[in-house]
């Protein structure tokens, strides 16, 4: 069995937990590839060169953007051949407020490929939006703990595929535990949120490239100003990352952690890392 891990990481906490991965891996050495979708401009024809058409383990990884997976990581899994008899570890690393829909979003996509899900995982980091503040929710995470819940889980997942265990967990395993705030969320798969329209301050911006080079959409050029393209998937690196804080969004920076320290509070979301399991039942109800 080859293995995959694919992720999207605009601010580091989804690539961390992937490295974590990819470390379980070649202690177990196993045969594997590991693709950055921020930082490689073709991760399907990789995933596809490199299993050619052969059954393979996906793990794949995406932030929580506004309760959803990222639009490139959906992509990734809707550009993938139908895989029977394949395996797929959908995780997503949240920033504390809620941990949302994306591993159900990615698990529904995957199974009707036809992968089993023997696992997944939500996984608490640092809030991205928070990176430049004092203690940000999800402060300190994912810290060894996280870690170390992830690569066990990878080796549980390495030691099911081995003895020909052919369990999935099924989609509503992976849903948001409260229905009626799940139901909300799923709103959003049918009427998506429009991009947050980004402006650009000229007489702060310096030319200096940091949102070009830093957005894992390949969305800004710069001509010789950034210009926003259709690719962007509204991560907000480019807002976090300009030194010069010459991006500007209609709602100010202060403005936006208010309103997210507010919605953690309707959310009341415990913040931990869950590992959902058919291998072994550690998964504890938020
Ligand atoms: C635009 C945006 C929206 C976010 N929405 C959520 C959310 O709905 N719930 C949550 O808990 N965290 C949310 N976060 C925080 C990220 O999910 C979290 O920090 C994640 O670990 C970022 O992954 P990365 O470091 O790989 O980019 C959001 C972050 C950004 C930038
Ligand atoms: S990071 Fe900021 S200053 Fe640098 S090019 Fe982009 S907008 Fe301009
Ligand atoms: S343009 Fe900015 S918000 Fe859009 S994908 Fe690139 S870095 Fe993220």
């Amino acid at each position: 069995m080859r293995y995959v891990i694919a992720f999207l990481s605009p601010a580091g906490s989804t690539r961390k937990i992937g490295w974590a991965i990819k470390e379980t891996l070649e202690e177990l050495g196993r045969d594997f590839i590991l693709t950055d979708l921020g930082r490689e401009r073709n991760s399907l024809a990789t995933i596809e060169n490199f299993t050619g058409g052969d059954p393979f383990c996906l793990f794949i990884g995406t932030p929580v953007l506004r309760d959803l997976a990222a639009a490139p990581v959906m992509s990734l899994i809707g550009g993938l051949n139908s895989a029977p008899q394949s395996f797929a570890v959908p995780y997503c690393t949240w920033g504390g407020v809620a941990s949302g829909i994306a591993i159900y979003q990615m698990a529904q996509a995957l199974l009707e490929k036809g992968f089993l899900i023997p696992a997944a995982a939500r996984v608490i980091s640092s809030h991205s939006i928070m990176r430049n503040i004092d203690n940000p929710l999800g402060a300190g995470h994912p810290n060894e703990e996280d870690e170390e819940a992830v690569k066990g889980m990878a080796r549980l997942v390495v030691e099911a595929i081995d003895s020909g265990d052919l369990r999935s967990l099924d989609l509503q395993a992976l849903d948001y535990p409260n229905p009626e705030l799940a139901a909300e969320m799923k709103k959003k798969l049918s009427a998506p949120v429009p991009v947050t329209p980004k402006t650009l301050d000229k007489e702060l911006c310096t030319l200096c490239g940091v949102c070009a080079s830093e957005c894992p959409a390949g969305a800004i050029v710069l001509d010789p100003e950034p210009r926003f393209g259709g690719s962007c998937f509204d991560c907000l690196n480019c807002f976090c990352l300009c030194p010069e804080k010459a991006i500007k969004l209609p709602v100010s920076l202060e403005k936006m952690i208010e309103m997210i320290r507010n919605r953690s509070k309707t959310f009341n979301e415990t913040p931990r890392t869950v590992v959902l399991s058919v291998l072994k039942h550690d998964a504890e109800p938020i």
